[in-house]
């Protein structure tokens, strides 16, 4: 199926792959140590996980994320397709392994690319070796563009990139000097996050609180301008790509629609419940081994709690929110007619979505937001 035919999907499927060789300072994302053991563990469990789905509807868009899902042996990765495909229908619009520089090769993208995976996001992160220093992400710039060449000559005409920004010493000329660097490559899509200090990492460790808002601001607006004029359009707050690249699977979570998490910590929007995996590995695979899944944040579903992230979300998008068919759209008329006047909001008939300006207090607004609700 062409990605322009099928603009909504509707089904997601979200395998999370939980091993890093080394963990980066910043990262609090739940990741194991890749050991013989944890791996084999790993995979009968989520080809035991991934049996239970059953579903008539075929998965719109598939993400392997992590975690580097990079990390996966060819062996493991013909053992995962080959259960996969007795679940797909069809084969999804959009496919995406996520990929860290130092953990490719030509053999295991070869493996993916013949399974059926069409689009590679690599965790790039900085270009300076400096930043990549203070950041404790463990790859060098040369591994960086050697990994994007062999993305490219194994075929994938979809790569995406991760970029972070305002970190501890970063110039305003380094990070332009990142985004140069980043749009030479001419990847399909960019995604740029502001660096935050996450609790129980190394990096805050080090550098406490550590964010300055009015830098972060200041660099967004680099971020933003420099993306804009060489034509990667925004499509969320830290989203951007060229024409006919948005991530489809992201989009599909973002308009609070379906997807299947699985692995430890995936968490899954389904058969009206939202539920989280549980972040170990251990506890996780013992609970799809008893046929008793661990999972927790289990959360029922209804038309109000839907409607009220389809606004929080929607406020992230370049392409806001249709409130026609959200119920609360009178009680928050007013305070969308107060962003209007301050020009933080557009609303063209029953389309709201917030201005460049707006998008800088995203948060702030998305507050008031639950604060009215
Ligand atoms: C879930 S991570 C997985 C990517 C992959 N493991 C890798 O590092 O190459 C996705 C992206 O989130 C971003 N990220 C993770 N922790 C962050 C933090 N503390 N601040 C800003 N961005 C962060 C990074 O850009 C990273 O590539
Ligand atoms: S950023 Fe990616 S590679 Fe680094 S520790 Fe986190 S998940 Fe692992």
């Amino acid at each position: 199926m062409n990605r322009q035919e099928k603009v909504y999907p509707s089904l997601g499927l979200y395998v999370h792959v939980p091993f890093c060789v080394a963990k980066c300072d910043y990262c609090a994302f739940y990741k194991e140590t890749p050991s013989h053991q944890n791996l084999e563990r790993y995979l009968c469990a989520l080809l035991l996980e991934m049996k239970t789905i059953h579903d008539k509807r075929t998965f719109d868009t598939i993400y392997f994320g992590g975690g580097t899902p990079g990390i996966l042996s060819p062996k493991a990765i013909d053992q995962i397709i080959e259960v996969l495909h007795t679940k797909m229908h069809k084969f999804p619009v959009e496919w995406t392994v996520e990929i860290a520089p130092h953990t490719i090769s030509v053999e295991k993208l070869q493996h993916w690319k013949a399974a059926g995976v069409n689009r590679i996001s690599m965790g790039i992160q900085s270009f300076s070796e400096a930043t990549l220093r203070t950041l404790g992400r463990k790859q060098t710039p040369h591994q960086i563009f050697h990994a994007y060449e062999l993305i490219r000559s194994a075929g994938f005409s979809n790569v995406a990139i991760d970029l972070i920004f305002s970190v501890p010493g970063q110039t305003s000329e380094q990070l332009l000097s990142d985004l140069s660097a980043a749009i030479t490559l001419n990847p399909e899509h960019i995604s740029t996050y502001c660096l935050s200090y996450e609790n129980d990492t190394v990096l805050k460790n080090k550098f406490g609180e550590g964010s300055d808002e009015s830098r972060d601001c200041d660099f967004y607006e680099i971020v933003c301008t420099f993306l804009e004029t060489n034509g990667y359009k925004q499509y969320e707050i830290s989203n951007f790509c060229k024409a006919g690249y948005v991530s489809l699977h992201n989009r599909n979570t973002w308009l609070m629609h379906e997807w299947i998490g699985i692995g430890p910590s995936a968490s899954s929007q389904y058969r009206g419940l939202r539920y989280t995996n549980i972040a170990a590995l251990e506890y996780w695979a013992n609970g799809i081994e008893s046929n008793s899944p661990k999972r927790t944040d289990i959360i029922e579903l209804d038309p109000k709690i839907l409607a009220i992230d389809e606004i929080i979300f929607g406020l992230r998008m370049n392409e806001g929110i249709d409130m026609a068919k959200n119920p609360y759209d009178s009680q928050l008329s007013s305070f969308f007619r107060d962003l209007c006047d301050k020009t933080l909001l557009m609303r063209e008939g029953s389309k709201v979505r917030l201005t460049h300006q707006g998008r800088l207090l995203c948060d702030a607004i998305s507050k008031e937001v639950l604060n009215i609700l």
